[in-house]
């Protein structure tokens, strides 16, 4: 599955009853006989789920496998987000749930990892009782340590930040992997100020990981027979890393580049593209390999200059429609585009609202991840303006957000009805072992019959039909 750097919206939709929600991530099993079982849930954006994987390994080397059996698990980690009030819930829920097992398995031991961990602290272990262990995204290699304190009975805390910390010499532990598509952080942290976010408070300042360990790890992935990888950061384009004595310097259109080079069978994908940063040399470099997806992510939040610039986003609205159209002038039409939209920021008026709309209009987006404004408590909106939408409002605004972008998703889909497409191949479709699903480039879902065709595949797929939110068509 490859998702954007977006929190999936199933916390803003799903009420958490004992089954957990469909997109939660939870580790699949490993199973090389070592001594204690770790079971691993993954919430919100991908850099959590990538982050889960690092956690795994740190964890194999301590003698943990991974288990999917929460019942049965020695040690059950939650690592979580707190993007928006709901995500947060959403955990408290699920660590009730996780109570009811520690009851039946004495000895289980209980973590909080990620964004919460690091949001709450040490007050986490004041709130949730059921709650041995705390640690922030940059803590990871103090587990073990942790871990040991935790095992001879204290509770423990590590949500110390870093400045430097990539995990660059971490080989992933591949959790749910299909064997064919990974995600590859190349950094960490955000120095955006976006006035809405919690995210620079509980992921710290950004920084570049060594260019050379994210060639080699997709690489790596190549010589394992992966055939995508999708490079990972709040913020790809100020991607910044420069060699100790300073003689080499990568930007992020230059990591592309190189990673792109890797092999011209392996598709490269990237998340998220921040307007202000977003360089036509970027732009260029897609246009240049065609290996490169032809898909960006690129976060509008808002189509109003007004309510751009209380959020601190840097750019107004003819900035992000210059960027659009640099966009369809380099790499044309086809390129796919997604945004994130926030419904009801503090004193959103209807007028700065249908500008939210016109822009989707404009950008004609294949694909939207839209959200209504919840306050995060400690962020520069908490501190300095007034959540002041009422609900339903905010409620309402959303929806015509999401109205608005499925019309033009549908019709992004329309478009690509009676052309060929390059599909890599990632499993069987839901529906049916008779028939492949894939992507194209533009990350649109394909399904067609199996043939003699298999996982990992590149087949061209001639499209006869779409549901609005798949292609259908016949390998040629
Ligand atoms: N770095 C990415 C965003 C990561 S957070 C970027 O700058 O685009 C993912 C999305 O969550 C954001 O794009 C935003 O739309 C949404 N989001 C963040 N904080 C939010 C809040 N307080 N309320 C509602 N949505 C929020
Ligand atoms: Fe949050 Fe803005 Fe950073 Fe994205 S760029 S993570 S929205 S502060
Ligand atoms: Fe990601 Fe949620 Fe943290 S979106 S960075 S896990 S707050």
């Amino acid at each position: 599955m490859s998702q954007p750097l977006i929190t999936l919206d199933f916390l803003d939709k799903a009420p958490v009853a004992d089954a957990l929600p469909a997109d939660v991530r939870v580790s699949a099993a490993t199973r090389t006989g070592r001594a204690r079982k770790l079971y691993i849930e993954s919430y919100g954006c991908q850099m959590n789920f990538s982050d889960s994987e690092i956690v795994s390994s740190i964890l194999a080397d301590e003698g943990f496998d991974t288990t999917e059996d929460l019942a049965g698990a020695d040690l059950v980690l939650l690592n979580t987000c707190s993007i928006r009030e709901k995500a947060e819930q959403t955990v408290r829920m699920r660590l009730k749930q996780i109570n009811s097992h520690k009851k039946r398995r004495p000895g289980m031991l209980v973590g909080v990892l990620g964004c919460m961990a690091e949001r709450l602290k040490s007050k986490f272990l004041e709130e949730e009782k059921i709650v041995d262990l705390v640690v922030g995204p940059d803590a990871y290699r103090d587990l073990p340590q942790l871990i040991s304190q935790v095992d001879g009975g204290q509770k423990a805390v590590n949500v110390l930040l870093s400045r430097e910390e990539t995990y660059a010499d971490i080989t992933p532990v591949r959790l749910n992997s299909n064997g064919i598509t990974a995600f590859i952080s190349i950094m960490r942290g955000c120095d955006n100020m976006c006035s809405f976010c919690v995210v620079p408070f509980t992921r710290g300042r950004e920084r570049s990981r060594d260019a050379h360990s994210i060639v080699q790890e997709a690489a790596d992935l190549v010589a394992a027979g992966y055939k995508e990888v999708t490079l990972l950061g709040q913020n790809v384009d100020s991607y910044k890393w420069a060699s100790e004595d300073g003689t080499e310097r990568v930007n992020f259109a230059q990591l592309l580049e190189r990673v792109a080079l890797i092999s011209p069978e392996l598709r490269v994908r990237f998340s998220t593209s921040h307007p202000k940063d977003i360089t036509d040399e970027v732009l260029h470099t897609m246009a240049r390999h065609e290996n490169i997806c032809k898909y960006i992510h690129l976060p509008a939040q808002s189509g109003n200059s007004r309510v751009l610039d209380l959020m601190n986003r840097t750019y107004d609205r003819p900035w992000y429609e210059e960027r659009v159209q640099a966009i369809r002038r380099i790499l044309g039409e086809d390129c796919a585009i997604s945004t994130d939209m926030i419904a009801g920021f503090c004193s959103e008026t209807e007028e700065e609202h249908q500008d939210s709309l016109s822009l989707i209009d404009f950008a004609q987006y294949d694909m939207g991840y839209n959200f209504f404004y919840s306050e995060r408590p400690g962020t520069l909106a908490a501190r300095k303006l007034e959540d002041d939408i009422p609900l339903e409002t905010k409620k309402r605004r959303l929806q015509e957000i999401i109205d608005r972008q499925q019309l033009h998703a549908r019709a992004r889909y329309a478009r690509m009805v009676g052309r060929v497409h390059k599909v890599l191949v990632e499993n069987f479709s839901k529906r049916s072992q008779e028939h492949l699903s894939g992507r194209n480039s533009q990350n649109q879902v394909v399904i067609f019959p199996k043939g003699t065709f298999q996982k990992g595949d590149y087949v061209n797929v001639f499209v006869t039909s779409t549901t609005g939110g798949a292609l259908l068509g016949e390998a040629v």
